[in-house]
């Protein structure tokens, strides 16, 4: 007999076979919705999650059974962790397979901006070249500052790139890393007022919420650019809007937002900005690694193995 699991969120068509082929999937939608949770569902020990949606106490109280949420993602900002802790619920999630493909989309964003390569192609594609000549001059990224908000896995993949256009490096944390390279700076305002790229990577949640305040977005200033792929949750987005209508911010290279994905339409507007949907992990190659870590979670529960990457 195949063990039941409850699944939370959409999940493309090869990764719901893999699961099929183990396990009796029983879903669950893709919201956390209370009025969606049967009876069967109370008993099966695995939730597999994947998803933004607020997944807290309430919820988990509906599942007596669950031993162990299997976060899709390496951010599980969305999981109340301490309730989970409180009722013997193990929580996993998949770092690692997906830090080169987020720095590799963090890097691709500034070089957007800078160059404005969407700018150019339309020139190109419009016929503008032809009638008007050639297209503005843009902005050089090589060489300028980096500032690395948050040198965890992600931020020293991100980094170790920078590095490469010959950036000098910098980053906050909370506590200085002594086995990275880099120069620590443990103020962030001040590294921001230091910074040419201002790059966030912190993990979401309650203890990161709002560290971008309205002082460090001022100080990173009109000649600044601000690059978010963490969450939404981590800037002060009224404030960062704010700033790049007025010009005390210079640019932003943004693929996380508050409200995903009904995003503030004053974004929209904004021509000093490069946006994406959130994709930074979003490749084929990637997202395959993450489900086969996110699986292999679920299946060492069962096997009664340790857990691959428990949170
Ligand atoms: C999401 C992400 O997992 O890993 C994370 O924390 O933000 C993304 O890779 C993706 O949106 C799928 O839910």
């Amino acid at each position: 007999m195949k063990p039941p699991i409850i699944l939370m969120g959409e999940v493309p068509l090869a990764d719901r076979k893999a699961l099929d082929a183990r396990y009796r999937v029983l879903s669950a939608g893709t919201w956390p919705d209370p009025a969606a949770m049967t009876a069967e569902m109370a008993q099966a020990q695995v939730l597999a999650w994947r998803g933004h949606g607020r997944l807290d106490a309430a919820i988990m109280d509906l599942l007596p059974g669950l031993r162990l949420i299997a976060n899709f993602g390496v951010g599980f900002d969305a999981i109340d962790i301490p309730a989970a802790r409180a009722r013997g619920i193990a929580v996993t999630n998949t770092p690692d397979v997906l830090s080169g493909e987020v720095a590799d989309l963090t890097v691709g964003m500034m070089l957007a901006l800078a160059r404005d390569l969407t700018g150019g192609q339309d020139w190109l594609r419009s016929g503008r070249w032809a009638s008007d000549g050639p297209y503005p001059l843009q902005r050089r990224m090589h060489g300028k500052r980096a500032g690395i908000v948050g040198l965890g896995r992600i931020g020293i993949a991100i980094a170790r790139r920078l590095e490469a256009f010959d950036m000098p490096v910098s980053y906050w944390s909370r506590q200085a890393k002594p086995d990275q390279p880099w120069r620590h700076v443990g103020d962030l305002e001040l590294l921001a007022r230091e910074s040419d790229y201002l790059v966030v990577a912190l993990a979401g949640g309650p203890q990161t919420q709002g560290l971008v305040t309205r002082r460090v977005i001022e100080a990173l200033g009109p000649e600044g650019t601000l690059v978010n792929i963490s969450r939404g949750t981590t800037v002060d987005e009224g404030a960062m809007l704010d700033c790049l209508e007025d010009g005390r911010l210079g640019w932003a290279a943004l693929d996380v937002f508050l409200n995903e994905p009904s995003i503030d339409k004053r974004f929209l507007a904004l021509k000093n900005v490069h946006l994406q949907p959130h994709v930074a992990s979003a490749t084929v190659e990637t997202r395959a690694a993450m489900a086969d870590l996110w699986i292999a979670n679920i299946a060492a529960h069962f096997d009664g193995r340790p857990l691959l990457t428990p949170v």
